[in-house]
């Protein structure tokens, strides 16, 4: 026990580290009543990090990088419990740090602690935030199996819909034409290397300026942040009633990260990393791409708008996503802090978890499972009120095609688009698929008539993309 305090005595002697940690972690902290427990997502948000680093170090030691070792090393990982425990700790801890880094970013914009003089704390957390969605997207193909593998080509397909830069950007993500061993490489290093420097940069700055400037002081309706008087006025708070934060904020941290840590644990030895498909085909298009929760309400949204606003969308949707993680701390810098005071801040918030959670519960439907509330396709789709053509677009709809098959954007989507069947194929190619079905569409032999065979094909030879595609016309001709 000398021996320790000794040694204790002899490092922070000449290390300096009480004299320059200590401050640090007893600077006072405003007493924050009723809203105390708000802040703890940032700091669960840093735990999670770690235990993404400490993990990713050791699947990184026994992962190899190469198109055809990279599947038969997790299997090797996976065959040991350690080994399976660990990726599942990785996981875990990936939607840990997703779902906290939203919170803590919604925490922060709702209490409007991003305005003087935090308006570089919120910017450096905006580039943390897009790198750890970064994180998550490289992660996912690193699994290289069917599914991550065409989730990251379908994602690149996308991409590559972009207007002007769309070749260039698809070409970057694939690192080439096609997905291959280059792919995973690129992956691999920007997943290892790149992005998590770059976290470490923006985190070591992150962390400087909470410290800095403080940690905000619980929102006030009627009390705005003034610029020239903002500094004096916290300084004097502090002194007045700030508390110190070790160990009278900092227990709450604590707390909450082990309870993070605790889940992560329980959920990786109890529900076990994602298991791993096959490995991937590149000739089996047939793989449904799901990605891992937190991306798939993107992909829902992206396969349900129309497809002519596809290519807008990819794009901007995230430009102005970004453009609006810049403008608020710049635009918005100072000023009333209180979301009752600012509520469009709350209509904001609340619209955004709408959508997410809208897309969310459709992605974790519609594209993987027959959509069996399509509805018949209108007259306005079909083009014609009688003949085969018509009759043809009935059986479509009898028959359940449309349940998995998209036409002009009415039906499912667990099979090809057929908007532009007739561009396509050749009447005899559908027949031959409709007869013999495929992997995932059953064979309809025996269940059709001649007669409802000739006009389905009649229907699905009239189908040609008219450009440019009208947006559904949901009213019809009575
Ligand atoms: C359970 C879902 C499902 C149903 C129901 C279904 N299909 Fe399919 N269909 C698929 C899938 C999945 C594919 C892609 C198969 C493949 O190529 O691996 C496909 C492929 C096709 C193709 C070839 C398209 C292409 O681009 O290569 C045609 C044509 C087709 N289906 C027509 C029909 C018709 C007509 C019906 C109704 C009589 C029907 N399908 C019913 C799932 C379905």
């Amino acid at each position: 026990m000398r021996l320790l305090k000794q040694l204790w005595r002899w490092f922070d002697e000449v290390t300096g580290f009480s004299k320059s940690l200590g401050p640090v972690l007893t600077h006072p902290v405003p007493r924050a009543r009723r809203s105390r427990w708000f802040y703890v997502f940032g700091s669960a948000t840093l735990t999670a990090f770690l235990i993404q680093v400490v993990t990713g170090i050791a699947l990184s030691s026994a992962y190899v990088t190469g198109s055809g070792q990279a599947y038969d090393s997790l299997h090797f990982i996976n065959s040991f419990p350690i080994g399976r425990v660990v990726r599942g700790i990785h996981y875990f801890g990936a939607s840990a740090m997703i779902i906290l880094i939203g919170l803590h970013t919604i925490r922060v914009y709702l209490m409007g602690a991003y305005k003087y003089p935090r308006q570089v704390n919120w910017l450096t957390g905006a580039g943390l935030l897009l790198f750890t969605l970064l994180m998550a997207f490289t992660g996912q193909l690193l699994r290289w199996d069917q599914i991550g593998f065409w989730t990251a080509v379908v994602a690149a397909e996308q991409a590559g819909r972009a207007p002007l830069i769309g070749n260039w950007l698809g070409h970057f993500i694939l690192a080439g034409n096609t997905a291959g061993g280059a792919t995973l490489s690129r992956f691999f290093a920007a997943h290892v290397f790149f992005i998590p420097a770059l976290i470490f940069v923006f985190l070591a700055v992150h962390l400087y300026l909470v410290v800095y400037n403080g940690i905000s002081e619980p929102p006030e309706a009627g009390r705005p942040v003034d610029p020239r008087t903002y500094r004096g006025w916290y300084h004097e708070l502090l002194q007045r009633e700030g508390i110190p934060f070790w160990p009278h904020a900092a227990w709450r941290d604590l707390l909450f990260g082990t309870i993070v840590v605790v889940c992560v644990f329980l959920l990786a030895l109890l529900v076990g990393p994602p298991e791993l498909g096959n490995p991937p085909d590149p000739s089996i298009v047939s793989a449904s791409p799901r990605p891992d929760w937190y991306f798939m309400w993107y992909f829902a949204l992206l396969s349900l708008i129309p497809k002519w606003s596809e290519r807008w969308v990819i794009i901007m949707g995230p430009m102005l996503f970004g453009l609006f993680l810049i403008l608020v701390p710049i635009l918005g810098g100072r000023g009333e802090r209180s979301p009752l005071r600012r509520p469009w801040s709350i209509v904001l918030v609340a619209s955004v978890i709408a959508v997410v959670a809208h897309y969310w519960a459709m992605g974790i439907r519609a594209p993987w499972s027959p959509r069996l509330d399509a509805p018949p396709l209108p007259a306005a789709v079909v083009g014609v009120t009688s003949g085969p053509i018509a009759d043809g677009a009935r059986v479509f709809y009898d028959k359940g095609c449309e349940y998995c098959h998209t036409v002009s954007g009415y039906g499912g989507i667990r099979g090809p688009d057929l908007s532009d069947a007739g561009d396509r194929m050749s009447p005899a190619q559908m027949a031959t698929r409709i007869f013999s079905g495929a992997e995932n569409m059953p064979s309809y032999r025996g269940e059709l008539s001649e007669g409802e065979l000739n006009s389905l094909l009649a229907f699905l030879a009239s189908r040609h993309i008219v450009q440019p595609p009208k947006p559904p016309v949901l009213r019809t001709e009575r």
